[in-house]
């Protein structure tokens, strides 16, 4: 029998190449005239905020920025930026420009930037309760998703461990899906973003929680990441392919945001925060076994979500070998073989994994502590 639910979306969400320009209509909309932008470095350097909020400036736009969000960032960057700005600055949206980690501490600057909570008190499920600030996202990767979910995710700097703040109030009201923002990504963020986002799909598709809308979403994601994908890794000048990667992403976003994500995150978490591993190269390589111990509760599933990524008449068993193959084909593999991880961290972070409830429970096949430490072994069996 169908569960009761609950479906959150952004409220206006646009597409289209260079979409970004028209950037000072949307905030009108949000009744903005003083947007607070959190960015970070590398989107700087790479000379998309000015093209952003150089437009905006020359038409007379008071903003102000915060450029040093962190990579897996830690709570204390939202608290940065409201240091920076909370006095000085009255601001009236946040605009959010950059990948996973801008986005997620940009939703916890709107929601605490007018009355300066801790945002480290707000970890766990539905603890903010209110967010001031508009919030208008421009992902810049084609990958996490998180302009279009309720999940803002942070690491404790000094245990590694990764956070979770989950909040309905936290989905964006405007996201700008522009594929030109994403042409100059290099090659292994491209592929690690673009597989963390089939990984999404997948995991919303097969979640027990899954809404019949993020079912839907699921496979559409599914059919654009599919081919794109490799195209994209192959060539990272393909549009059409970068175009398909975006909307991808966003869809796969959008899925996971009314199902969930599972057990492949629930093991990424400790193996990525200890070893600071790009998010999506940890997903990308742990989906592949993790797949495997699922397979006997997913088999009509994954056979309806290889059709959709293109991957015709294959067999159910040979599913987790395509993932591998694919991880190995775009990079992913070599990324992880190149850190050192030991044998005696796999109880520790199976234990972290299997204890993160919110993602373990929706995984279709219950993982134990054995189990996970299996799916570890075996996923990096080059290093132990
Ligand atoms: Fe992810």
């Amino acid at each position: 029998m169908l569960r009761p639910y609950d479906n959150n979306l952004p409220r206006r969400l646009r597409f289209g190449r260079g979409i970004s320009a028209e950037l000072k209509g949307e905030l009108r909309r949000l009744g903005s005239s003083r947007p607070l932008f959190i960015t970070d470095r590398g989107v700087s350097a790479a000379g998309l905020l000015k093209r952003v909020l150089g437009p905006l400036e020359a038409e007379g736009i008071r903003a102000a920025v915060y450029d040093a969000t962190e990579p897996e960032p830690p709570f204390a960057c939202v608290a940065a930026a409201v240091a920076l700005h909370g006095g000085s600055f009255d601001a009236d949206a946040v605009v959010a420009l950059g990948g996973g980690s801008v986005i997620d501490t940009a939703k916890l600057v709107a929601a605490t930037f007018k009355d300066g909570r801790d945002a480290a008190g707000l970890a766990g499920i539905g603890k903010v309760g209110r967010r001031d600030l508009p919030l208008l996202c421009i992902p810049t990767t084609s990958g996490t998703g998180s302009e279009a979910t309720p999940v803002a995710i942070f690491t404790d700097p000094v245990t590694g461990n990764k956070v979770g703040v989950v909040d309905p109030c936290l989905v964006p009201d405007i996201v700008l899906l522009d594929p030109e923002l994403s042409d100059g990504l290099p090659r292994l963020p491209t592929a690690a973003a673009g597989m963390d986002a089939l990984v999404h799909a997948l995991e919303a598709y097969i979640a027990k929680v899954a809404t019949p809308m993020a079912r839907g979403l699921a496979l559409e994601a599914a059919r654009r990441l599919g081919p794109a994908l490799p195209a994209v890794c192959r060539d990272g000048g393909d549009r059409e392919a970068r175009d398909a990667m975006l909307v991808g992403a966003n869809l796969a976003g959008l899925a996971f945001a009314n199902s969930s994500c599972c057990a492949v995150h629930a093991l990424a978490l400790p193996l990525g925060g200890r070893f600071h591993i790009a998010h999506g190269v940890v997903t990308g390589c742990l989906t592949a076994e993790t797949m495997r111990h699922n397979l006997p509760e997913i088999r009509s599933d994954v056979a309806v979500f290889a059709e959709a990524l293109g991957w015709k008449d294959t067999p159910p068993e040979d599913f987790p070998g395509k993932l591998a193959s694919l991880a190995r084909s775009i990079g992913l593999t070599d990324v992880l073989r190149a850190v050192s991880i030991p044998e005696a961290s796999l109880a520790e972070m199976a234990r972290a994994a299997v204890a993160n409830r919110r993602l373990m429970d929706p995984n279709p096949r219950a993982v134990t502590e054995a189990d996970a430490v299996d799916i570890y072994r075996r996923t990096l069996e080059f290093h132990v």
